[in-house]
């Protein structure tokens, strides 16, 4: 167009001067000074000859006004979506009645593109439309996440991330990282992920938590968040192949003790989220109906909820009634969960529909000091026991599972070696942040989540 031609001729001058280099989320208190901001251009529209852009630098999202002969470069005639832009000049608080980011804006004084993102068919829109098909909205995950959505549970994600840490902290628990590979299960053969090392057969971690476990005479209790691996099968949505796995083993304790200490895990790290300014409004930006769980949680015997099951007529996955032995399956669990409302303890599972090295209740040997803590609309987010602490019974439970002892030794070890009744557990993160978050699925969760048939991008 004859205006694009003209506006060739524009050239705005670099000024000697740019500003303070500053990071959006400093925007309030850099206010009526010179600032230079480097980001993206998240919204685009001009106006009356004003080109009015929302730049986005990931700590916040910033109104930008392109005025004058900052509005008739070429560069500004032919900006899109998703360019990256360095802008220097003033944010001015908006009067009454004109609403923004943090309620200003900043007048720009001199600006440039660094890289323009394609327009036309290959416009960022077009690339990540809202109707578009699950299977292309996961090939362009790495567009998706430059989205307000999946973003704010990105940053909600670190954010309790942190506040687990500083919860562990506070409690004197020690971080440690244990390796992803491996050559020992922890929960069942049916899930394991073989690979090849150095012709040996070994496996991605499924869990860490037997490394824990021998870390309690060493380190005293002890955590950490890892990548955990599943072979799932199913396709759910909550299950995925690659997830992160927080899990921590506690020494010298009563199972009562671990159900107090979880408790104030999760409460706590709610608490330090909701303390935090921005990661609370994010929380009420995605989940505005959320209010933190009151103590203590609801307790329910893994008996009591097969009774309630029948008595609620929720079936099983075969359509039979509920019988005291089976696996409560994902679908009753949920059922269950969404109608009591509340998180729940569900304690005492049957010792054969649980892992090998959970202790038995005394006295009521076919059940387990176990524990699951379900969440209305996700169902089990933390899966924890107590363990068994002695060789023999050890022993005995590997040859139940027709597990070989030889590969466990220096878990079998840790009984050998100054026993103590110990207890731990393994919260899924991204089962947390689906119901922290009210997403649908676990994979909103996930940076680049891995599931059935996806390894990519
Ligand atoms: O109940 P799980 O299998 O327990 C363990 O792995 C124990 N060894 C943990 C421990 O005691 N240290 O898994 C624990 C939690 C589940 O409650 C769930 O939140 C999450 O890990 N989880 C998954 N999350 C996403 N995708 C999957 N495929 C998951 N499998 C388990």
């Amino acid at each position: 167009s004859k205006r694009l031609e003209d506006s060739k001729l524009v050239v705005l001058s670099k000024p000697a001067d740019l500003g303070k280099r500053i990071k959006i989320r400093a925007g309030v208190q850099s206010r009526d000074q010179l600032v230079h901001i480097c980001g993206w251009v998240h919204r685009l529209r001009s106006q009356k000859g004003l080109i009015f852009l929302v730049l986005r630098d990931g700590t916040g999202y910033l109104q930008c006004v392109l005025s004058g002969e900052a509005a008739k470069t070429y560069d500004a005639l032919t900006l899109t979506l998703e360019s990256s832009v360095e802008v220097v000049g003033t944010i001015k608080a908006l009067p009454e009645g004109k609403s923004a980011p943090d309620n200003h804006e900043l007048a720009v004084s001199w600006w440039t593109c660094v890289g323009k993102a394609p327009g036309g068919d290959e416009a960022f829109s077009n690339r990540v439309a809202e109707t578009a098909e699950l299977s292309s909205l996961a090939d362009s995950r790495h567009l998706v996440i430059r989205g307000e959505t999946a973003s704010a549970v990105l940053k909600v994600r670190a954010a309790v991330l942190q506040g687990f840490r500083a919860e562990f902290e506070d409690q004197g628990i020690l971080e440690v990282t244990p390796p992803c590979m491996v050559q020992t299960q922890v929960e069942g053969g049916s899930t394991l992920f073989k690979f090849d090392y150095y012709g040996q057969e070994a496996f991605l971690t499924q869990s860490s938590q037997l490394y824990l476990e021998t870390c309690l005479p060493a380190l005293g209790d002890v955590f950490c968040v890892q990548e955990s691996f599943r072979a799932e099968k199913s396709h759910t949505r909550r299950h995925l192949s690659e997830y992160t796995h927080l899990e921590a083993e506690l020494g010298f304790l009563t199972f009562e003790d671990l159900l107090a200490h979880l408790e104030q895990l999760i409460c706590g790290t709610i608490d330090r989220v909701l303390a935090q300014p921005t990661s609370s409004s994010l929380i009420q930006q995605l989940n505005p109906d959320f209010k933190a769980p009151s103590r203590p949680f609801k307790r329910m015997d893994y008996k009591d909820a097969i009774a309630w099951l029948n008595e609620h007529d929720i079936k099983t996955d075969e359509g039979e009634d509920h019988k005291v032995g089976d696996d409560i399956a994902e679908a009753a669990e949920r059922k269950m969960t969404d109608a009591i409302g509340v998180p729940i303890f569900l304690t005492g599972f049957p010792r054969e529909i649980k892992a090998f090295y959970m202790k038995r209740i005394p006295g009521d040997e076919g059940f387990t000091e176990s524990v699951d803590v379900l969440m209305p609309g996700v169902g089990e987010i933390v899966g924890g026991s107590m363990r068994m602490s002695g060789s023999q019974e050890l022993l005995d439970a590997y040859k139940h599972e027709g597990i070989d002892a030889k590969p466990y030794h220096w878990y079998t070890d840790q009984r050998k070696y100054g026993t103590c009744e110990h207890g731990g557990y393994g919260l899924g993160v991204e089962r947390f942040l689906a119901w922290l978050t009210n997403r649908y699925t676990v994979r909103e969760a996930s940076l680049y989540p891995r599931y059935t048939g996806r390894c990519q991008p």
